[in-house]
């Protein structure tokens, strides 16, 4: 007889980073059906590992039995480790993988060249036969997916869709597969090509944004400058080849991206030059008063969702880790507003150049 257990979401489940009147749930409904289907499985004697869980709802309610939660993202794991209180294992390299495993419990990311990677990678850790359930939002449906399942890991077959969610099944059939990952990418200005691991913003090219930025860096005497939410690190690169004294600071969510900024440093800069990387939400374990310049390109989705939310975090840490008289430059799209909320945090914010589609704005601590 196959033991089976009632698995559900706990509904005190908290989003990360938290906020005093949050409106969005730390779950959606691919997490209960996936949950649902789990509860008709035998899990007892499984080496479960669970793939981007967003904000720990499928590691909580699979914590009477033995698993892993691997993911990219610091703001997921630590949410992960703050509603489990501790209690889920988690990872943040696939190269930490350990299986065999014989069961995967995943969400298929925003990002399809980092589920490539992982399918890829966790192909070398997977019990030939492992099963894989796999839940997605309809809305976010792509036929990509598919076919990278069908080639690294076997045929498919999917679930009826149940609140606008569906599941995926596999099963492990076929052999190990080596990622394509990393690659290198040379871009426009850069003597050296950089190095980037498939989850980093702008991977293929750099972005148009970010161009602009790099157009506008300041000019001043900066012995310290933050990259905040820094990708593969180019704009801190940039920074520091404008002010080679200056000592650079890293920080972003993405630990792919932490590794290949130091990577891409490293190979600028040799292993003597002066620079921190921080995996961490906005600037937390940078100083306070401790920056002369904040450079940054922000985000304006967490996952799936579209948000300033965390753009609004962003320019708050900057405000918390600058020098009194310390400057933030940031570059953000017309549409988004962001002089107003600078000049709400900061007091006052200056637009320094515009072009159709993204503004230069300052702010002064
Ligand atoms: C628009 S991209 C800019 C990347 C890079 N600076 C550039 O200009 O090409 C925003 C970056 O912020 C990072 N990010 C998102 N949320 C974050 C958070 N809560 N804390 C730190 N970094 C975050 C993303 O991983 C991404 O690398």
């Amino acid at each position: 007889m196959p033991v089976t257990y009632p698995l559900s979401i706990n509904p005190t489940l908290k989003r990360y980073p938290p906020r005093k009147r949050e409106l969005l749930q730390a779950w959606d409904s691919a997490d209960e059906l996936l949950l649902e289907h789990l509860s008709s499985m035998d899990l007892v004697d499984r080496k479960i590992l669970i793939m981007n869980d967003s904000f720990g709802a499928l590691g909580c309610a699979l914590q009477p039995f033995a698993h892993t939660s691997v993911s990219d993202s610091f703001v997921s794991l630590r949410a992960t480790e703050l509603n489990s209180k501790g209690k889920v294992n988690t990872i943040d390299r696939l190269d930490q993988l350990a299986g065999p495993y014989d069961l995967v419990v995943a969400r298929v990311p925003r990002n399809l060249s980092y589920f490539e990677d992982q399918l890829c990678q966790f192909s070398h850790h997977l019990k030939p036969g492992a099963d894989l359930v796999i839940g997605y939002m309809v809305k976010y449906q792509t036929k990509t997916a598919f076919d990278l399942l069908n080639r690294i890991i076997g045929p498919t077959t999917t679930s009826l869709a149940k609140k606008k969610a569906r599941l995926i099944f596999a099963k492990y059939k076929k052999s190990p597969t080596p990622s394509p990952y990393p690659t290198k990418v040379v871009m426009d200005g850069f003597p050296e090509p950089f190095l980037n691991h498939s989850n980093v913003f702008s991977r293929e090219k750099l972005d148009i944004g970010a161009r602009f930025l790099l157009d506008h860096l300041p000019s001043g005497d900066y012995r310290s400058i933050l990259d905040l939410g820094c990708a593969n690190g180019v704009i801190g690169i940039a920074a520091k080849r404008h002010f080679p004294s200056a000592e650079l600071i890293f920080t972003d969510e993405s630990r792919m991206a932490i590794q290949s900024a130091e990577v891409n440093f490293r190979t600028y800069f040799g292993g003597e030059a002066l620079a921190k990387f921080h995996f961490t939400h906005c600037a937390d374990g940078v100083a306070d008063e401790s920056v002369d310049l904040v450079l940054c390109n922000p985000p304006f989705h967490q996952g799936n969702t579209l948000t300033d939310v965390i753009a609004q975090q962003m320019f708050e840490a900057a405000k918390r880790v600058l020098v009194p008289g310390g400057k933030l430059r940031i570059v953000g799209n017309l549409h988004l507003h962001y002089p107003a909320t600078l000049a709400r945090i900061f007091g006052e914010s200056e637009v320094i150049a515009k072009n159709q589609k993204f503004a230069i704005v300052d702010a002064i601590k």
